[in-house]
């Protein structure tokens, strides 16, 4: 197949001044020709398809929010809450760009969540998006590891009782669990070289391997193109110039589209960091804004919203080594769904009544556990715990019989599209 990119490539080349200078030394119209204005997307994108490029730009704002913090957090037992007192009160801007950095870990959660749910609903994960779909996965473990780590940071209260729970987790591991947790907190409990590590890992190490993984994400959406809400593969159906007929080029069609996502996200996202920035205790939570006591624990011990589902799966078994290993399972759950999803289609638009059933109990239970993961592990609020953890699983556990019983819709030859 021709590529659309040597003509422009070679105008530009040919050409004088700074651009063609450039160009002859690094392939920027070659990329920009093949990965931008080259690079087909399917045209029937919708609402969904706004939550990747948001992902992106919730990094960069992560990553710039962070490098300023990061000039004046001092790690350190004795200085580090102290040193986030001094960022909100007498730094200039400090203020904003703590909150621009802790309303951006939430933020991060929404887009990947209900970037994540897209491809639930239409079956993107499947063949051949496999690996598109691990390194997402591993993007999504990286990012739990990173909102974690930075968490202990403040050395707020909750930050010094979440980290004593999650790290004493690792020693339900049968045999090696004691030492390993000896080993994470390098210290007899959490201290301050917990603290120190946690800091180089959150600021130089997460970060890196979250980049790598990034970019390999979006390396191999490339070779596979994107999925769409008909879960039809665009690249069968090409047209006399090797174009999919049911695809537009990105540029500039979809950097349009986008472009109104994410005005539209910044006006939410300002809304949080100037009017609520911890959102009544759900961004920041009120033990937080006590330093780190190892002699006092918070009433209720509950992570940030976006660990509260896990957390609630395993608060939900009296024995800690089950309730260890559920959570566990409950996230590597997700590995497994390209090969779980036995249907020969993909969206749900056509997949039959039991996988639409499935999927919204899965919602409810997914919904459900996060607001109990917020309350006091005790009465009723266990026992609903102990029953939506059951339909959590059982969505996975079940899906290679619903999906190959059911009868599903005919696929379309061609992509569902209305022109607005
Ligand atoms: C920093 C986090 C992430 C970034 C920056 C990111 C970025 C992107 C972008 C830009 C796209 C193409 C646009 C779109 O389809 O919305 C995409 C597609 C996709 N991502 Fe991610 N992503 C992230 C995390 C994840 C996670 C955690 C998962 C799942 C575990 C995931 C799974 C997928 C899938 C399956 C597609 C293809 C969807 C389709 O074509 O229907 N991504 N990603």
């Amino acid at each position: 197949m021709a590529t659309p990119a040597a003509p422009a490539a070679n105008g530009v080349k040919n050409g004088k001044g700074f651009k063609a200078w450039l160009y002859k030394r690094l392939p920027v119209q070659e990329f920009v020709d093949n990965q931008i204005t080259g690079y087909y997307a399917p045209k029937n994108f919708n609402f969904w398809y706004f939550f990747g490029v948001l992902s992106l730009v919730v990094l960069a704002i992560q990553f710039l929010s962070g490098i300023f913090l990061t000039m004046f957090y001092k790690v350190g037992e004795a200085t580090a809450f102290d040193s986030v007192e001094f960022i909100m009160r007498e730094v200039e801007w400090g203020w904003l760009i703590r909150y621009l950095h802790s309303t951006g870990a939430s933020a991060f959660f929404v887009v990947v969540y209900l970037h994540m749910y897209r491809a639930l609903l239409y079956g993107s994960y499947k063949a051949p998006r496999e690996l598109l779909w691990l390194f997402g996965m591993a993007v999504y473990l990286a990012l739990m590891a990173e909102a974690f780590m930075g968490y202990v940071l403040p050395w707020g209260n909750m930050s010094f009782w979440g980290a004593q729970v999650i790290v004493n987790l690792f020693g339900t591991i049968p045999g090696i669990g004691p030492g390993l947790v000896e080993w994470i907190r390098g210290d007899y409990g959490i201290a301050d070289a917990t603290l120190n590590r946690f800091f180089a890992l959150h600021v130089v190490a997460i970060p890196l391997a979250l980049l790598l993984l990034v970019v390999l994400h979006l390396v191999a959406l490339r070779r596979t193109g994107s999925n769409n809400p008909d879960g039809i593969e665009i690249k069968e159906k090409l047209g006399p110039d090797g174009k999919p007929l049911d695809g537009i080029p990105f540029h500039p069609y979809y950097t349009v589209k986008d472009l109104v996502g994410v005005a539209v996200f910044f006006v939410l996202f300002s809304i949080v960091v100037f009017f609520v920035p911890t959102l009544g205790g759900l961004f920041l939570e009120s033990p937080n804004f006590e330093p780190a006591n190892p002699l006092s624990t918070p009433e209720h011990i509950a992570p940030v919203w976006y660990f509260t589902p896990y957390y609630a799966i395993l608060r939900a078994v009296p024995d800690q080594r089950l309730g260890a290993l559920l959570m566990f399972l409950s996230v590597a759950a997700y590995l497994f769904l390209p090969w779980l999803d036995r249907s020969p289609v993909k969206s749900i638009r056509y997949k039959g009544w039991m996988s639409k059933v499935a999927l919204g109990l899965f919602t409810v239970a997914f919904l459900v556990l996060m607001y109990l993961g917020l309350q006091p592990a005790e009465g009723v609020y266990v026992a609903l715990a102990r029953i939506f953890t059951v339909i959590y699983f059982l969505y996975f556990l079940l899906m290679p019989i619903y999906t190959r019983l059911e009868t599903v819709k005919p696929v379309p030859e061609r992509v569902t599209y209305h022109a607005h």
